[in-house]
């Protein structure tokens, strides 16, 4: 398709993290896996624990960007017919990333999704420390100021919306046979009993020796000693992030360091204002 061609605008709009063009053109197999998450809700972790249980544990991966990629991220260096390209060469199962509503998502009604939610307050605040973290040198590249103050941050974060968008778009969805939602604080709590959920769901197996190593590279410990395989980087190869900042801390209930209480409600006022009651308890809000 050429460029010039005009799209259904359901496919959105483009900006810093969004190529419609990646999205209205990209072949989805019914074996591939989607992982369609909010932004900071466990987006890397699910993408390490897929890679992890297909391949039986992988200590070797260099970036984690190159084994699940990133279905609409815009590339300076290559443009979408190259990388849909390259995905067309991945071996199925394929796993992708995306943060994704439900409808912008290729492939949604066939292909596997693996959805992570997150507690939005911790999504907000962890959010923040992503965009304190990015190295000037990223800023300068993408032409994205630091924030200033957190309460600027707040508001440019919930003006922004897309936590929302992304629940709210989905939720329908958590019933339909290709679908798993799971959630943050579960993973943390018992990531053992998420990977059988997991592997059960996708039809996986592993045997005792793959699982062990497995969960070892998807614990907190591992992927913040191996931090370089996570950031995402600049076409030059140096990374976006200060290092060992986007595994940061990866806690429950970090968003009582920095949000206000106003400023919590404000972020669960809207919740139980745009998400059905069942979705709000769910989600424990
Ligand atoms: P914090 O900033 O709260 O620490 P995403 O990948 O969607 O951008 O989400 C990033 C968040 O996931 C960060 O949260 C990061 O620390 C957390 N995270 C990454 N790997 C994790 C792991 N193995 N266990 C728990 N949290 C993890």
């Amino acid at each position: 398709m050429n460029d010039a061609v005009k799209l259904d605008p359901k496919w959105g709009v483009a900006d810093r993290t969004h190529d419609p063009y990646a999205l209205a053109n990209f072949c989805p197999r019914p074996t591939d896996v989607l992982i369609t998450t909010a932004a900071k809700a466990g987006t890397t972790w699910m993408q390490q624990i897929l890679h992890q249980l297909r391949s039986g544990g992988d200590a070797e991966l260099s970036s984690i960007f190159d084994v699940v990629p990133w279905i609409e991220f815009p590339e300076p260096e290559r443009d979408w017919r190259e990388r849909l390209a390259e995905f067309e060469k991945i071996p199925d199962p394929r796993v992708f990333k995306t943060h994704c509503t439900y409808e912008q998502t290729p492939g949604a009604e066939m292909a596997r999704i693996v959805l992570t939610s997150r507690d939005p307050r911790d999504c907000c605040v962890s959010m923040y420390h992503h965009r304190m973290n990015m190295s000037a040198a990223a800023c300068e590249k993408i032409g994205l100021a630091p924030p200033g103050t957190f309460g600027e941050f707040f508001e440019s974060w919930m003006d922004f919306g897309s936590w929302y968008r992304n629940v709210v778009s989905w939720w329908p969805h958590r019933d339909d046979d290709n679908v798993l939602w799971l959630r943050y604080e579960d993973l943390k709590q018992d990531l053992a009993a998420a990977v059988d959920t997991l592997l059960v769901f996708l039809k996986w197996q592993l045997n005792e020796e793959q699982l062990a190593r497995a969960l070892e590279y998807c614990s907190f410990p591992w992927m913040k000693q191996h931090a370089d395989k996570f950031t995402a980087r600049l076409p030059d190869g140096s990374p976006m992030f200060k290092p060992k900042s986007f595994i940061r801390k990866g806690e429950v209930g970090d968003y009582s360091s920095l949000l206000s209480p106003q400023q919590e409600q404000a972020i669960i006022e809207r919740a139980r204002r745009e998400l059905s009651r069942e979705c709000v308890a769910f989600l424990g809000l």
